[in-house]
């Protein structure tokens, strides 16, 4: 008998579509993962035999290996295609690779690719299930859920939490993942940066453009990098006067409450957006805490997904 989850999609694609029962499943579900991850022998057969392939068409150290782990302790073979030895150089498009992997059976697809709706146009044409592992600047969605389990742990529940995001909003998928994940958990979010790095459209949330003001009554200071690599002959700050004005430090994490926490996606630009000594400091910074996080969530998305297949 297959389990019958709150999540009952064999996709994951976007925040933007997910309700709060389906985001209390994964975190719920990634309960028991945690703790596996503790023991000393992490392995376990749920995903015994199954299949699943990581897609990365743009850098990651964290997710792409976050995956690797998640699969591997469940199980499951994990292929990691190496983009730049595919036949994507040969002139080959991204959806006849797709449909050539899908031929083989596999049961989950891991994509990240710089084109924003990507892994939806995949999900469509493929039977294994799709897991969006950042489309452009688009969305995250398990970075997001990452995220909120670690808030969970460290505050117990969402309700009058107060969260503000900050530095390149435009750019970042993962701010747009966890401005959808973190209001329907009851959160509230200011978003903090530069007028020129706030989406015109942003919607949810309080826009402030003082680090000051945006971070005052936060229990929680997530930075965010600068995405050079989306920028396209826009504004590019000059680093030091970013940091300056929008890197967080003990002096400004002080316009927060009294115990709040630091988070960052990573990659980390040390000195850019963050201090680092801050960064380094485990009794301010949850960023540790994230990568561990993001091991067990993607674990039970990856149970929560495959199960949804089998139905
Ligand atoms: C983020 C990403 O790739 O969107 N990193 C991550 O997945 N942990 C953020 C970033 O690249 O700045």
């Amino acid at each position: 008998m297959k389990k019958i989850f709150d999540y009952n999609k064999k996709h994951l694609i976007e925040c933007k579509n997910l309700t709060k029962k389906e985001i209390q499943c994964f975190l719920k579900e990634s309960e028991k993962y945690i703790k596996i991850n503790k023991k000393k022998i992490k392995k376990t057969n749920l995903l015994n035999g199954r299949t699943v392939f990581n897609l990365f068409f743009e850098d990651s150290t964290r997710t792409r290996t976050s995956f690797e782990v998640a699969a591997k302790r469940l199980g499951a073979d994990l292929i990691n295609v190496s983009v730049k030895d595919s036949s994507i150089n040969k002139g080959e498009t991204l959806l006849d690779t797709m449909t050539t992997i899908n031929s083989m059976s596999p049961d989950v697809l891991i994509v990240r690719h710089p084109e924003e709706g990507i892994s939806l146009k995949i999900s469509k044409i493929v039977s294994a299930c799709v897991i969006n592992a950042g489309d452009g600047s688009h969305e995250h969605p398990t970075q997001a859920l990452l995220d909120a389990l670690t808030i969970k742990k460290r505050f117990g529940n969402f309700k009058k939490l107060k969260i503000a995001i900050c530095g390149d909003i435009l750019h970042s998928r993962v701010a747009r993942s966890n401005i959808e994940i973190l209001t329907k958990l009851g959160c509230k979010i200011n978003v903090v940066g530069p007028k020129s790095l706030i989406p015109k459209d942003i919607e949810k949330v309080k826009v402030y453009s003082s680090m000051k003001e945006g971070l005052k009554n936060c229990d929680i200071v997530m930075m965010l990098r600068i995405q050079k690599e989306r920028i396209i002959s826009k504004y590019v700050p000059n680093e030091k006067i970013y940091f300056e004005k929008y890197g967080l430090d003990y002096n400004k994490l002080d316009y927060a409450n009294k115990n709040a926490f630091v988070m960052h996606p990573g990659p980390m630009n040390r000195d850019v957006e963050i201090d680092s000594k801050l960064a380094d400091d485990v009794t301010r910074s949850l960023i540790q805490e994230q990568v561990t996080m993001g091991v067990a969530i993607r674990m039970a998305c990856l149970e929560i997904l495959i199960n949804n297949k089998d139905i």
